[in-house]
């Protein structure tokens, strides 16, 4: 059997990790969450105090930082200059600042650069915004996830509970709606499907039917 490329794109909790994680396990595929990259950067810039509008600053930084995701029990290690980073890139000073990082052109290039050697020879479930439009274009599987904003709050709310860190929906709902805004309105590389990706919305399914859909796809293209 060959070794496609997986792209899984969609809105802020959309579940993109969790169906990611799942077909890469079962493929035995590795998995790259785009999001962590720019995170990590993200972190990195507000660790040092270097201003999120500042696009060569960021850059500098950036080509000063490096980012690794290694797999582990739990889904995937993130380090950044060697340093465990895989929780503190989820608080909210890093959530609220990551879209502002994100809109830089000369950001994502390099991202992307990265992206795209960490994909080189197929065997990779990747997830993000712009897999299938732009990082990946000839990704034999491409997948937009989508869930109502109150259904991804919902959810989120439940997962931060479950691992006891505070949570508050409303809040919740918000932050979520200003990513998909800061992120479909950018003008380089915005959150879209891709005309050739398979839309999912996973509303009212569980992860493992979203997988199921997903594995039925990927296996009539291996
Ligand atoms: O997927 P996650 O929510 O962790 O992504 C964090 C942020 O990183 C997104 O809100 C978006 O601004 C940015 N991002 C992006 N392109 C990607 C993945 C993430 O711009 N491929």
């Amino acid at each position: 059997k060959r070794r496609i490329s997986i792209a899984i794109d969609g809105p802020a909790a959309a579940g993109k990790s969790t169906v990611a994680k799942q077909i890469a396990k079962r493929l035995s595929y590795v998995y790259i969450d785009t999001g962590a990259m720019y995170r990590a950067l993200t972190y990195r810039a507000l660790a040092c105090g270097v201003d999120i509008h500042d696009e060569q600053a960021l850059l500098l930084l950036l080509r000063d930082t490096s980012i690794e995701l290694k797999p582990s029990p739990h889904g995937q290690i993130v380090l950044v200059n060697g340093e465990d980073v895989t929780d503190i890139i989820r608080n909210e000073a890093v959530t609220n600042a990551v879209s502002f990082v994100a809109k830089h052109p000369l950001v994502r290039e390099e991202m992307v650069a990265r992206q795209r050697a960490l994909a080189e020879g197929g065997g990779v479930v990747m997830d993000g915004r712009d897999i299938g439009t732009h990082v990946l274009p000839n990704a034999e599987v491409k997948i937009f996830l989508k869930a109502s904003v109150d259904e991804r709050a919902r959810r989120r709310h439940e997962e931060n509970l479950a691992r006891g860190f505070p949570s508050d929906l409303e809040k919740l709902k918000e932050e979520i709606a200003r990513r998909d805004r800061l992120d479909s309105e950018r003008e380089t590389a915005p959150l879209r499907k891709a005309p050739d990706a398979v839309e999912i919305d996973t509303t009212s399914l569980s992860v493992e039917e979203v997988a199921e859909r997903i594995m039925e796809i990927v296996n009539e293209r291996i």
